[in-house]
């Protein structure tokens, strides 16, 4: 996939839109983890440098076309010490800029057009501006209109960032050191059915775990107690088995799981078999078999790609057992240079983060529906828009 980036682009005093991907968890007004933030500097600081005036456009949660300052952007141009336009269509500031300044736009999901990808928003948006430079992977996967819409009206670019995720896991998906052991955990099998085949057909092992594992263990007759998991998603989970069979690809699903009364942070940990886990039981945690299971499997591993937390991880100490484990695993032997690690999801990076080994591993992307999506194959709309034809 060749791409249109900004290297040679002479950007001097020129008007750039940059749309960046600031979706960050914000509590008490602060910044959980500004890694997305850190990622998109790169291409900031490059614009900058080369005498660009930067407008940055970004939106933060889902605020269905509404204002709703619940979202505001505030905390993030706070964060990284510059002004907040509040309205994203005011052009007036722009005859304020001089060469190298930057600005945010507020919210852009605060207007209704966005998601929509209404072109008259699209077009209000871009005008003033001499082009527009996407750098927001972990948006790509959505056709809005800061993502495709002014694409389609400005000469338009990736970002360093947007290149390097595109570059790091292409890679990894044409020519994968091998073996190859995928991990996939998480919450829903209906949002990772076309990632668990595009894994399965990729790679050599497949472990699936989380309360995803849980509802693979209900689909083959296991126990699961007052658990998460998908009654109705049973049959998919059987045929998603029978593809990784047909594509020759080993799966391991839980064995055991740390289980407490109530789905609480300061339950009492239980460690149960699948044999054991009785209907008042909820699994909150992977197991110690299954953990010690998949920590040998990682050490047999030449590249691992990893997506979702096998259990509470942020309910410290008890329920983070398993994804740390599993974090600290993947991190020593990259570190000893065994072996190429991906890893994706908020949760995930979460877990790398309150584990301090985030800077081991091979590549951090900062996607997570968009990882997924481009693991799985698709085509990223706003990504497909800045392709050389
Ligand atoms: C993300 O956090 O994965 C992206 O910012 C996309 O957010 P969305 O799922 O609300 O579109």
């Amino acid at each position: 996939m060749r791409l249109r980036t900004i290297e040679n682009i002479d950007v001097r005093g020129k008007y750039v839109l940059l749309r960046d991907d600031f979706n960050v968890q914000i509590v008490d007004g602060k910044i959980t983890d500004p890694f997305r933030i850190e990622q998109s500097m790169p291409t900031i600081n490059m614009l900058r440098n080369a005498g660009a005036r930067v407008v940055i456009v970004a939106h933060r949660g889902r605020p269905k076309g509404v204002r709703n300052m619940e979202y505001s952007l505030q905390p993030i141009a706070d964060y990284m010490g510059i002004k907040l336009i509040p309205d994203c269509l005011d052009k007036d500031f722009l005859n304020e800029m001089r060469d190298g300044d930057m600005v945010l736009l507020e919210n852009v999901r605060f207007y209704a057009g966005e998601e929509k990808n209404d072109p008259a928003f699209a077009n209000d948006l871009a005008r003033g501006y001499d082009l527009f430079v996407n750098d927001a992977f972990a948006v790509s996967h959505r056709a809005h209109a800061s993502t495709v819409g002014v694409a389609e009206i400005l000469p338009s670019y990736a970002g360093k960032l947007l290149a390097s995720e595109i570059e790091h896991l292409s890679a990894v998906m044409d020519n994968p050191k091998r073996p190859l052991l995928s991990i996939v955990a998480g919450s829903k099998v209906s949002t990772k059915i076309g990632v668990l085949k595009a894994l399965a057909r990729l790679s050599d092992t497949l472990i699936i775990g989380g309360a995803l594992g849980t509802t693979f263990n209900f689909a083959m007759g296991g126990r699961v107690g007052n658990s998460l998991y998908e009654a109705d998603q049973k049959d998919t989970a059987l045929e998603i088995l029978k593809y990784a069979a047909d594509n020759d690809c080993r799966v391991l699903l839980p064995l055991d799981k740390g289980v407490a009364k109530e789905f609480e942070r300061d339950a009492t940990r239980q460690n149960k078999d699948f044999t054991e886990i009785e209907e008042d039981d909820v699994i909150i945690d992977a197991g110690i078999k299954t953990t010690e299971r998949d920590v040998a499997e990682i050490r047999q591993a030449a590249t691992v790609i990893w997506n979702g937390t096998v259990g509470m991880a942020e309910w410290m100490p008890t329920w983070s057992y398993g994804s740390f484990a599993l974090a600290n695993a993947i991190a020593e032997q990259t570190r000893a240079g065994r072996l190429e690690s991906i890893v994706g999801g908020g949760d995930t990076v979460a877990a790398l983060e309150a584990t301090g080994v985030k800077g081991d591993i091979t590549y951090v992307s900062t996607g997570g529906g968009a990882f997924l999506e481009f693991i799985e194959g698709r085509t990223l709309p706003g990504i497909a828009i800045l392709q050389v034809k």
